[in-house]
């Protein structure tokens, strides 16, 4: 095959940030996507509607022309008021959880995870059928956060049986085996977690751009976010957790953690999964799976590759991307809408 057509593709967990950044990064997605799950992790977080409103309004300025839906949501807290939830149910697809000090600009998440503490927020989500989206990692030992995490995500999908919980970001053999033991949770899964293992971060020369949380792990947990991506298992998601930093930021001691994979997302994906033989399964695994999740109908938007090859910048304003300077053998050569 030397061409593929991807409909409405999706990208379920994506940093746009704010700022200058936003007006460099969002163009990027927005010329390649439908839409994406924008994530509410600014500084100060997303957290009331005035605050969506206008960030949203940011997002839309910054991507100009391009035929892109953001889809908006808040940061998780443990208080929000019930009415106010149902006044904002129809402008946000989910909110997003985070533990305190997990990640990036995460230090106003959930301290400890008391579910009686967090029902209230969680009740109101599930009467009005908001998706709740979590960081899920543990304080633990880093390269075990996400196994210690399973136990309250299964408590959580047991205590709300109709709410829809999205593991974000799987890197774990664990997470995969727990998406079929609920009904009620989902995953995404990126980019980086299927091409890398922690080796390509940490196993010769400490590589800044490929670290990120939850951090890449072993290659057998690789191979079972692969084999349902590569299968488009119908719980799972394409969400890219395009995350960027500076280059300075990056390259420092005290490197952010966040990949930035916006634009080589589609032709990385598509290479890939040509690759190991699963084109066929690919606009749903970026697509059709995700509409089925959260229940959206995205802009029309088609989006033609070829096998030609894609040199990757150097540099895309002040951020690195993935695969910087490398070649991928697939690129976008056209979109219609
Ligand atoms: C993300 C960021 O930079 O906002 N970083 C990351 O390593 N993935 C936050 C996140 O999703 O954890
Ligand atoms: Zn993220």
């Amino acid at each position: 095959m030397t061409e593929i057509v991807l409909n409405e593709p999706l990208d379920m967990h994506l940093h746009l940030r704010d700022g200058k950044m936003l007006q460099s990064v969002a163009p990027l997605s927005a010329y390649s996507f439908s839409g994406g799950l924008i994530m509410p992790n600014l500084i100060p977080p997303i957290t009331d509607i005035d605050m969506l409103h206008s960030y949203r309004d940011r997002i839309k300025q910054a991507i100009g022309d391009e035929k892109f839906l953001p889809y908006m949501t808040l940061f998780f807290k443990s208080n929000y008021d019930r009415d106010f939830l149902a006044s904002v149910s129809d402008e946000i697809t989910a909110i997003k959880l985070y533990p305190a000090g997990i990640t990036t600009n995460s230090e106003g998440g959930v301290q400890g995870f008391d579910i009686d503490e967090l029902s209230p927020t969680l009740g109101a989500m599930s009467d009005l059928g908001i998706p709740l989206c979590i960081h899920g990692e543990s304080s633990g030992f880093v390269m075990d956060r996400e196994k210690e995490f399973i136990p309250i995500y299964e408590s959580l999908a047991r205590a709300f049986p109709n709410l829809k919980i999205v593991m974000e970001h799987i890197t774990t053999a664990n997470s995969v085996e727990a998406l079929d033991r609920y009904e009620n949770l989902y995953a995404t899964i990126t980019l980086h977690h299927l091409l890398i293992t922690l080796d390509d971060v940490a196993g010769g020369m400490l590589q800044p751009h490929l670290f990120c949380k939850p951090i890449a792990k072993r290659p057998e947990d690789r191979e079972a976010l692969r084999r349902v991506a590569f299968e488009a298992h119908p719980k799972v998601m394409f969400g890219s957790d395009s995350a960027p930093h500076p280059q300075n930021a990056k390259e420092a001691p005290g490197c952010a953690a966040g990949v930035f994979t916006a634009p080589i997302a589609l032709p990385a994906l598509v290479t890939l999964f040509e690759e190991y033989g699963a084109l066929d399964n690919l606009q749903r695994f970026v697509s059709d799976n995700a509409k089925a999740i959260y229940g959206i109908n995205p802009p029309t938007k088609a989006v033609t590759l070829t096998k030609e090859l894609m040199k990757v910048p150097q540099k895309y304003g002040e951020v690195v991307p993935m695969y910087a300077g490398e070649e991928l053998s697939w690129s976008i050569s056209s979109i219609n809408y």
